[in-house]
């Protein structure tokens, strides 16, 4: 996810490639990505967030703790922490930056985000909530960061989860239901690759009607669905399979797990 921040940065011209400091783990992969972006990459956190005016975190939920331990001396008062690891309260960001971020009655900005992989193609959703230190003008240099990727929306950091297990782990829902469909036209007898098209088409031209429309899914659904036509028939047969309870158990699983990762 990192990687394709930081490629959306460079093609939108966010920042230049010499305004930006990125980290990775293994040295052989920062002397990779710095030659494949041309900007500078390090293996060296504390370095990274002392250059640093903002600071995007986007390790494992389970490494944040120590990595904020690692950049503490660099989280003076004017930084801005914005975290896209999953399940990692901005609150356990900010106690674990502890005093040294703190001046006398404000602590250290941290702003989490939660993006998901289409992302890719700038056609990403990205959700934020703001920590307790954090202003407007803050909040909207984060919209300004995701919106290289996509789409942005603020929510209350209850939410987090939710949004974790809806549109962080739906790709991956959305990517069986459209692998499914060109399964179903290569059993009616479709090329594999047609099939594929015309799922894949038939999905996007559908989230698009959804979108631009505004009308509700149900309505948008009665229109396809003529009187004792095809579309019914099929539509029973997906309520008896019971894809729609199989959808909403999957996103509630995926939002109880989204809850328990920053514990390991
Ligand atoms: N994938 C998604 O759809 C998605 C969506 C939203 C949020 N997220 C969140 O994004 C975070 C990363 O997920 P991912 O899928 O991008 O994982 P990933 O592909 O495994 O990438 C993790 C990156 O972190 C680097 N890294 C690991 N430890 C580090 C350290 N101590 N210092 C500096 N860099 C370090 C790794 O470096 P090396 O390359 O050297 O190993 C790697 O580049 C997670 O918290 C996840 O919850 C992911």
């Amino acid at each position: 996810m990192g990687g394709i921040l930081l490629q959306a940065f460079l093609k939108n011209n966010l920042l230049s490639p010499d305004q930006i400091v990125a980290t990775v783990q293994h040295p052989e992969r920062a002397l990779a990505l710095s030659a494949q972006f041309g900007v500078e990459v390090l293996t060296d956190n504390l370095a990274a967030a002392q250059y640093a005016d903002i600071i995007l975190i986007g390790v494992k939920p389970i490494q944040v703790p120590a990595l904020i331990e690692l950049i503490k001396p660099a989280l003076t008062g004017d930084k801005l922490v914005l975290s896209f690891a999953a399940s990692v309260k901005t609150r356990s960001i900010e106690d674990a930056a502890g005093p040294i971020a703190l001046s006398e009655e404000k602590g250290l900005a941290v702003i989490r985000a939660m993006p998901n992989t289409p992302a890719m193609l700038a056609a990403g959703i990205t959700a934020l909530c703001p920590g307790r230190f954090v202003s407007e003008a803050q909040m909207a240099i984060a919209q300004r960061i995701f919106q290289t990727v996509g789409r942005t929306v603020v929510v209350d950091e209850k939410h987090m989860d939710a949004v974790t297990g809806l549109s962080g782990s739906g790709p991956a829902f959305l990517y069986i239901i459209i692998e499914a469909l060109a399964e179903a036209g290569v059993n009616v007898g479709l090329p594999r690759d047609v099939a594929t098209l015309l799922a894949a088409q038939t999905t996007y031209g559908s989230a698009r009607m959804v979108l631009e429309t505004g009308y509700h899914p149900a309505l948008l659904k009665d229109a396809v669905t003529t009187p004792a036509g095809c579309t019914v028939d099929g539509i029973l047969e997906l309520e008896e399979g019971g894809l729609r309870v199989t959808l909403i158990k999957a996103v509630k699983r995926a939002t109880q797990r989204a809850k328990e990762l920053a514990a390991g």
